[in-house]
């Protein structure tokens, strides 16, 4: 190993969004000098300002000091030019979602960074390895996904390409947990762990509306009543806005060669097409605003109770996929659902306890019923109904 990462090492970020906004402070947090570039100064200029009033609350609810701000401050150096980056031990691009763009940043960035320094992408649905693919140096390139907002979300996925060098992804991850986080290891496959796991939330649920099983409240109050989520799958969709749940999706499902486990919904994607992209729109499944009037939901345990087996069990199962294809381990398959987006339970310990088995009959009586692909059992699953196991022993 060349070297340890710590609190003296020069962090660079590239793309003063959201992402790279929130990944700047969390390393300044940490300590670190941070160089935060970006191509167009004026998203800077916003960056420094959006952060600073950001920090500014946290003295005047007192959960910050005066003095922990201007550290924070200070430390990031908000730069028109790469310049900096010649010092850096690591740095993460975070610029918009397109291949070539990133991997023109990392071609520059090649030429300026010093030769141990590790570079990282935070992209959400491209591949490392395609990435990876404009590096003369691949080995010290890898994937560090932060969830929005990073200062605030506890999970980072660490997504080592095929070409990357376990030592730089140690050193990356170890760095990354030294800054508070709970990483968790994960394949370069499409959507990492945690969206690709989560699809059956959205998906599923949308399936029991087209379905006339329950209107869009229903769901919602079984899912956070009965399921104890946080929100309700239609809730979070318009929260998120559907332009980017519906683009994650499809990228998803295009991704996994067209496995029908992930198709698109044209309920979502007519909502796109309309300009209902949820609460930023004033429109989504839910009406926002003074006028808004959305029904009440129908508060029947028995069939809310269906609509979270359904959904659960379809979780469950995509769960049990990212193990039985060896994208991630048991516990950060939990880790990563509970710590990434909020889940009340780990999925594999949650089918502890429902029964393997009855998660199988589950799944089996949908497929039995849909004769679908998408509702295919998990071969992890029947393997360990079969030979009567469990997750976690
Ligand atoms: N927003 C999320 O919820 C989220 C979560 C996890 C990961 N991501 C990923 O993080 C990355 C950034 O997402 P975001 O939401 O912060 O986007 P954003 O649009 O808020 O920010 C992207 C920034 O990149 C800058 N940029 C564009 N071209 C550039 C270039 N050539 N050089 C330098 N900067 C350039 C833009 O000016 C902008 O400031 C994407 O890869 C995205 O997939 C996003």
């Amino acid at each position: 190993m060349s070297h340890q990462l710590s609190e003296d090492d020069v962090i660079g970020v590239i793309g003063a969004g959201t992402m790279g906004t929130g990944i700047a402070q969390v390393a300044s947090t940490y300590g670190h000098t941070v160089f935060i570039y970006d191509a167009y100064a004026e998203q800077l200029e916003d960056a420094e300002e959006g952060l600073r009033s950001i920090l500014q609350r946290q003295v005047e609810k007192e959960r910050m000091t005066q003095q922990e701000v201007d550290g924070i401050l200070d430390r990031i150096n908000f730069v028109e030019d790469l310049t900096g980056f010649g010092e850096c031990g690591l740095v993460i691009e975070a610029v918009i979602e397109d291949l070539d763009i990133k991997q023109d940043v990392f071609k520059r960035l090649e030429g300026i960074v010093p030769k141990d320094c590790i570079l990282a992408t935070n992209t959400s649905s491209l591949s490392i390895a395609s990435i990876s693919a404009a590096l003369k140096k691949p080995d010290r390139f890898l994937g560090i996904h932060f969830f929005n907002p990073a200062p605030l979300m506890p999970l980072v996925e660490i997504v080592p390409g095929i070409t990357t060098n376990n030592d730089n992804t140690k050193m990356a991850r170890q760095l990354i947990d030294d800054w508070g986080k709970t990483t968790v290891l994960a394949k370069d496959t499409p959507g990492f762990i945690v969206n690709r796991v989560a699809r059956p939330f959205y998906s599923e649920a949308i399936r029991q509306l087209e379905e006339g099983i329950a209107n869009v409240p229903t769901i919602d109050w079984a899912m956070k009543e009965i399921g104890g989520f946080r929100m309700g799958p239609f809730e979070l969709m318009d929260f998120i806005g559907h332009d980017v749940n519906y683009k994650v999706t499809e990228t998803v499902f295009k991704e996994f060669f067209y496995d029908p486990r992930f198709k698109p919904s044209f309920t979502q994607k007519r909502m796109v097409e309309a300009g209902y992209l949820g609460k930023k729109t004033g429109r989504g499944f839910y009406e926002y605003g003074d006028h808004a009037d959305n029904p009440e939901p129908i508060k029947d345990e028995k069939l809310g109770k269906k609509i979270v087996d359904r959904i659960v069990a379809m979780l469950i199962n995509e769960a049990c996929d990212a193990v039985f294809l060896n994208v991630a381990t048991i516990e950060d398959v939990d880790l990563a659902m509970t710590k990434g987006v909020n889940y009340p339970k780990g999925l594999l310990k949650w089918a502890d306890e429902i029964g393997l088995a009855k998660v199988l009959d589950r799944i089996s009586a949908l497929q039995t019923e849909y004769r679908e692909d998408r509702y295919r059992p998990n071969p992890l699953l029947k393997r360990m109904v079969r030979n009567d196991e469990t997750f976690y022993g």
